[in-house]
């Protein structure tokens, strides 16, 4: 007993010192002591020699040395396995990289954009509201009561599970729900997606984006309208470009207008894109009119301000010079990736 007893000590000294850098010498470990004439093998054999008192402890001992040495031989295999692999995966990280794609951003975002950074610059903060709208912020808060006919000016579609909701025809349902949390002043910008139930051509199209402007405070004058817009014009379009306002309607502003800037492609001399005017319109805007401000509970003898809301599709057709709306929408790849601008 204590000869087997020595034996396993001295193996078991050896089998942990034992180390192995390839398959091969895993194999020989194996052949060694677990294989049919292995040392794990012989040492069953000197079973009969034990004394029977003392053979229970002794199987005890051989189980446990033969889990050791199995166990050895795993975290043998184990790590030449390893070591090989990390030698056939070596990565030369030397090597120049795959180069992968970049995408670029969509000419209706990098011209919403623009616009907004310019009014961001003049302090003004950014909101949304949604695209699907209930009657009243897209109409009835903005002085557009049921069966006006200047609702006629913008072909609805509507929300056939209910007949109270719509697809917003403007971004003018966010001045109302910006108003209606009662926090003032405002001035924001609201840019986003709306729609009109127009024949899809290339000059028009059922979805479009604006870009709404609301400046709310007391002694908030038209001369602040003015100058606002100037400002964006000047940055937009450059120092030499002219403005002109001509007197407009829109339900929800009194008085109102529509701006015109003289044509960035001709210089104002006339083209095509200026229909020969010499000028080209860009927005609506006006005086915020008392009875919305009523409708969002705010005291028009003390407030007023401005708003103003101009598309984002025609500036960014006249700039990269894109001659067809459906363009925007299609999303073929080879027009996408033309628009490379870090903006
Ligand atoms: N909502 C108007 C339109 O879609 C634009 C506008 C906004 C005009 C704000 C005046 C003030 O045509």
């Amino acid at each position: 007993m204590e000869q087997l007893l020595r034996q396993i000590d001295d193996h078991k000294k050896e089998i942990s010192s034992f180390n192995a850098t390839d398959e091969k010498q895993v194999e020989d470990f194996r052949i060694k002591y677990l294989g049919s004439k292995g040392i794990v093998k012989a040492i069953m054999g000197e079973m009969k020699n034990v004394a029977t008192e003392n053979k229970k402890e002794a199987g005890q001992l051989l189980n446990e040395f033969k889990v050791f040495v199995e166990g050895k031989y795993n975290e043998l295999k184990e790590s030449a396995v390893g070591s090989q692999e990390s030698s056939a995966s070596t990565i030369d990280l030397s090597l120049p990289g795959d180069n992968l794609p970049i995408g670029s951003r969509h000419p209706v975002v990098l011209m919403r954009n623009r616009i907004v950074s310019i009014f961001q610059r003049l302090g003004f903060a950014v909101a949304e509201g949604p695209e699907i709208e209930d009657d009243w912020h897209n109409f009835g808060a903005l002085n557009l009561p049921e069966h006006h006919p200047a609702r006629d000016m913008q072909d609805t579609f509507y929300v056939q599970q209910n007949p109270d909701w719509v697809l917003r025809t403007h971004t003018s349902n966010v001045q109302i729900r910006e108003m209606e949390k009662g926090k003032l002043p405002i001035r924001m910008v609201m840019p986003g997606r709306v729609y009109r139930n127009e024949t899809v051509s290339a000059r028009s199209h059922c979805f479009f984006h604006q870009v709404e402007g609301l400046y709310i405070d007391e002694n908030v004058s038209f001369a602040d309208l003015k100058q606002t817009l100037y400002f964006f014009v000047k940055e937009m379009y450059g120092k030499d470009v002219k403005v002109r306002f001509r007197p407009s309607y829109f339900p929800f502003t009194e008085p109102s207008a529509e701006m015109d800037v003289s044509c960035f492609i001709c210089g104002g001399s006339g083209c095509n894109i200026c229909k020969k005017t010499g000028w080209v319109e860009i927005l609506g805007c006006g005086m915020v009119h008392p009875n919305v401000l009523t409708n969002c509970n705010i005291d028009p003898a003390k407030y007023t301000g401005f708003a103003f809301g101009m598309g984002i599709e025609r500036p960014a057709m006249l700039k990269y010079e894109i001659n067809d709306i459906r363009l925007f929408s299609e999303n073929d790849v080879r027009f996408l990736k033309q628009f490379t601008s870090a903006i």
